[in-house]
């Protein structure tokens, strides 16, 4: 995959090289959601999906990925996209790094460890958590297809503790579907990770009318020394994605985001510790 990237806060244009596996992941994920489903069923159901995203947000929680249709949908429209943007924000923040071991809060599919995973200077091992079922079969199935090494295990965020093994935590689109509770705790252990030396990345829509909270970690991150950005890619779409663009009439004419990241500062990764304690 090629694509020029253009940060908001940087004016900086670059090309990503390719990424192994992708051609073969999309067309391996068109045949596993459309054995069932007509792409006007999918569609559809990406219309409903984006509008639960977009205007419904907190009420919405936890019922996004009801349904086989909205499943498909998030599975062949949003995760692609998703990996996309991180990939292409991975490269942004800095030339790869080796990273050991990848934590993926609320993976959803696996995309956004994957493709931080594979952006590594060697493909790096993953470890993703998530609350829902469904998203767990998927998140493996992305990581073998990928060829990557990867784990999915089920764990709310509410609950779970953060396993200490990794040296990189990534919390793509998730934040922004936990109680306010949740995410306040979790700034608190990802700021802690980050002092451990961990490299701490989150992304999360670009519409600051989304992430209402997003000034509080964006000062919390500052404070010890990470980086906000704002991102607008023009990244030309697979022609899947194309696709339910079209027939969903989304427009994504363009793939933005924002992001917070805490780099490594020493460069070799965390201290080891036992746990890091979620709460
Ligand atoms: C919008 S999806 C993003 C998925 C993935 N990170 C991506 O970028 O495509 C949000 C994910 O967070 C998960 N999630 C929401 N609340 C959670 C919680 N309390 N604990 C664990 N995962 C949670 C959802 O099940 C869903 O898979």
């Amino acid at each position: 995959m090629h694509y020029s990237a253009h940060a908001v806060c940087s004016r900086q244009l670059t090309v990503v090289p390719e990424i192994p596996g992708w051609d073969s992941w999309l067309t391996a994920l068109e045949r596993r959601h459309l054995a069932d489903l007509r792409m006007s069923e999918v569609a559809r159901a990406l219309r409903a999906l984006s509008s639960t995203y977009v205007e419904r947000r907190g009420q919405a929680r936890g019922r996004a990925l009801d349904g086989a249709g909205k499943r498909a949908a998030f599975a062949l429209f949003y995760a692609p996209i998703h990996f996309m943007l991180v990939h292409a924000i991975v490269a942004q923040l800095g030339p790869a790094e080796h990273v050991t071991e990848v934590i993926d809060l609320g993976c959803g599919t696996g995309v956004a460890g994957a493709a931080w995973a594979l952006s590594s200077a060697r493909p790096a091992r993953i470890a993703g958590i998530d609350v829902h079922p469904w998203t767990l079969a998927e998140a493996r199935w992305t990581y073998r297809v990928l060829g990557l090494r990867g784990v999915a295990r089920r764990g709310d965020l509410a609950r779970v503790r953060l396993p200490a093994q990794g040296d990189a935590i990534i919390a793509a689109y998730t934040l922004n579907e936990l109680a306010e509770p949740v995410r306040s705790r979790l700034l608190h252990d990802l700021v802690r990770a980050a002092e451990r030396d961990v490299r701490v990345l989150i992304v999360e829509p670009i519409s600051t009318a989304a992430v209402p909270w997003w000034p509080e970690w964006r000062e919390a991150f500052q404070r010890i020394g990470g980086r906000a950005d704002e991102w607008r890619f023009r990244i030309p779409l697979p022609d899947l994605v194309k696709r339910l663009d079209q027939a969903a009439a989304l427009h994504h004419d363009e793939l933005t985001g924002r992001s917070l990241y805490c780099a490594s500062k020493s460069g070799r990764g965390p201290v080891r510790t036992d746990t890091i304690a979620l709460g």
